[in-house]
């Protein structure tokens, strides 16, 4: 059993505006847990000023500082570990989460990718090139995923999608914007399924329980 309020570390790499939709949540009042940490592999991310804003505790950790990926794996465990963190939510994280992570956190780890899993994900998929690849395909719909984060990218149960059309003479920037608006409500909601412990997984399939009248 996790213990509740979840303790929620953000792994961020860039601009952080889904780390800005979870935290606006929780002020909000509308998603109950702490945010206790934000952790970066890249000194300059946007994510980490964000995180100043909103006194919420830094680290960054750069892979290339460590001669292999268990050494890697230990310094980022060892550091959701002093923040007790118990859950995390991956947000434009753009490294390979270490095998030793996944398993210390299996079922406990979320991501967004902005499409609508399995479609379009995988290795090399990620920001404008997802929305390259949805427009060249000829796509007319594409969308929004959170899942639940395992070994291979983009894999692991989904918790929530929501699709996004794509219109005949749209850019890929014109379908990131409709993709992110999206994303910035749905991240926060998955997180409210977990945070409320109303997640199930039965199988591969997420299951979302009902409230129960008392
Ligand atoms: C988002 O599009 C998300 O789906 C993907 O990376 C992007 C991060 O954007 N995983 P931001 O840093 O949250 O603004």
């Amino acid at each position: 059993m996790v213990e509740r309020p979840l303790k929620l570390a953000v792994l961020a790499s860039g601009r952080g505006s889904n780390f800005q939709s979870i935290l606006d949540a929780v002020n909000r009042g509308d998603l109950h847990l702490d945010v206790v940490l934000c952790l970066s592999d890249r000194e300059e991310a946007g994510a980490l000023e964000r995180a100043h804003r909103h006194g919420v505790q830094t680290k960054v950790i750069l892979q290339q500082s460590f001669d292999s990926e268990a050494d890697y794996a230990a310094a980022m465990l060892r550091a959701l570990e002093e923040h007790g963190v118990n859950f995390i939510a991956l947000a434009g994280f753009m490294r390979k989460i270490p095998k030793g992570i996944t398993a210390a956190y299996n079922g406990r780890m979320v991501n967004i990718h902005p499409a609508l899993l399995p479609a379009f994900g995988g290795r090399g998929m990620y920001g404008r090139r997802v929305h390259e690849a949805v427009i060249e395909y000829g796509a007319h719909w594409t969308g929004a995923t959170v899942h639940v984060v395992e070994e291979d990218y983009d894999t692991g149960p989904i918790v929530l999608q929501e699709p996004v059309p794509v219109l005949p003479n749209d850019t890929a920037d014109d379908v990131a914007v409709r993709v992110l608006e999206v994303e910035h409500r749905i991240y926060p909601a998955a997180l409210r399924l977990f945070a409320e412990d109303r997640i199930r997984f039965v199988g591969r399939r997420a299951v979302i329980e009902e409230y129960q009248d008392s």
